[in-house]
């Protein structure tokens, strides 16, 4: 497959939700031809994509709710980013491996699916080795911040003791829906319970950076473990024009640590609270320590990003289902596209 740019491979969408708009208008801006795009909710199908991404014009792909789309249209790689859960998206992703297609998604189960979907993960790498493609998938966190990040971080450094790594993200800036899927301003303990029982996910994705890492690194953990919980305010606390009130949940602290026999080896933390002080913090302790850190990195807007400057890479990995780590991902010989000088 051609790696250049002007539409000289094909790419559909499968979701046409807030990621894959700005997914859209980067294509469009690359002039990387959008051949089909796939979504279930109704206020979508049957749209034109141009008009659904606020264009202005039609760019004459409708938004249709089957994926037989791919069959017809035949595209080089599906830009995959309608959920969390591998189990859920399973049909999608091997619907699409069935068409021939590539596929890079933002489906955060599947950045390390071997951890939780063991089964499911060989299935997928076993058909994409008989159609001949390759499935990756990837995004801000996890995919980049507390996962390749921290492992590009530990080339300068001789000897690695530890890794923390810590996201703290204003859930105040986020949309409606994740501040929803965090509890944002609930009574703590309905937020606790909400965890417990699977009504609120938080985030997801933490054990699989660790492991993402451990991979990268070519560490086998003892360990892995996983938690999430609320953070109470402390006192009524305002940020841009979002409020929550004394005792009520500020926010979740979501945590992945992997252990090397008893010793915590590797620990990664996303904190997503109401909050002005927006950093990511990254620390490899060793000989030397490195301390590495961030203002804020603009998670939708990173996430796709990622998908449309790996797309070459993917189009070029050697078939099966791969992670971040089998990428050459500074490779990119289409950074001129990426700093905007063509
Ligand atoms: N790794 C990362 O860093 C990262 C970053 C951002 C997002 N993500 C993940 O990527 C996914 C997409 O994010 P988003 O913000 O774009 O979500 P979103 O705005 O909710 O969009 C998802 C879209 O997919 C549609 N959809 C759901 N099930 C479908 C199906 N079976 N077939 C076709 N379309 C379907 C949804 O329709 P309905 O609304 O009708 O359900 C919605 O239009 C989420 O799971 C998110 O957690 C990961």
């Amino acid at each position: 497959v051609s790696r250049g740019i002007n539409g000289m491979f094909t790419v559909a969408l499968y979701g046409v939700g807030e990621i894959n708009k700005l997914v859209a208008r980067e294509l469009v801006r690359r002039g990387i031809e959008i051949v089909a795009a796939i979504d279930i909710d109704p206020n979508k199908v049957g749209k034109d994509l141009g008009q659904l991404i606020g264009l202005g014009k039609d760019l004459g792909v409708t938004v249709v709710d089957y994926d037989d789309v791919l069959l017809d249209t035949q595209p080089d790689i599906v830009i995959h980013a309608t959920g969390s859960f591998l189990d859920k998206v399973f049909d999608q992703i091997i619907n699409s491996v069935r068409a021939g297609c590539n596929v890079i998604s933002t489906c955060e189960t599947l950045t390390y699916p071997w951890y939780r979907y063991p089964v499911l993960a060989r299935l997928i790498d076993e058909e994409a080795v008989k159609y001949g493609v390759t499935v990756l998938s990837t995004g801000i966190n996890p995919g980049f911040l507390l996962d390749t990040l921290p492992s590009v971080l530990t080339l300068p450094v001789f000897e690695v003791k530890r890794i923390v790594a810590i996201r703290v993200s204003n859930a105040g800036k986020r949309r409606p829906s994740f501040r929803k899927k965090i509890g944002l301003g609930l009574p703590i303990e309905e937020v606790k319970e909400g965890l417990k029982k699977g009504e609120l996910t938080g985030h997801v994705g933490c054990a699989e950076s660790v492991l993402l890492i451990a991979d990268k690194l070519g560490i086998q953990p003892s360990k892995v473990i996983e938690f999430q919980e609320p953070i109470e305010a402390k006192e009524n606390i305002e940020v841009g024009g979002i409020k929550v009130g004394e005792g009520c949940n500020l926010g979740i602290r979501s945590v992945g640590i992997a252990y090397v026999g008893n010793e915590e080896f590797i620990r990664v933390e996303f904190i997503a609270k109401l909050t002005k002080d927006e950093y990511e913090e990254i620390v490899i302790e060793g000989n030397p320590t490195l301390k590495w850190r961030s203002e804020g990195t603009p998670g939708d807007e990173g996430t796709a990003a990622i998908l449309v400057n790996l797309l070459p890479e993917v189009l070029d990995a050697p078939a099966g289902l791969i992670t971040m780590n089998d990428l050459n991902y500074l490779a990119n010989t289409e950074v001129m596209v990426r700093i905007g000088k063509h």
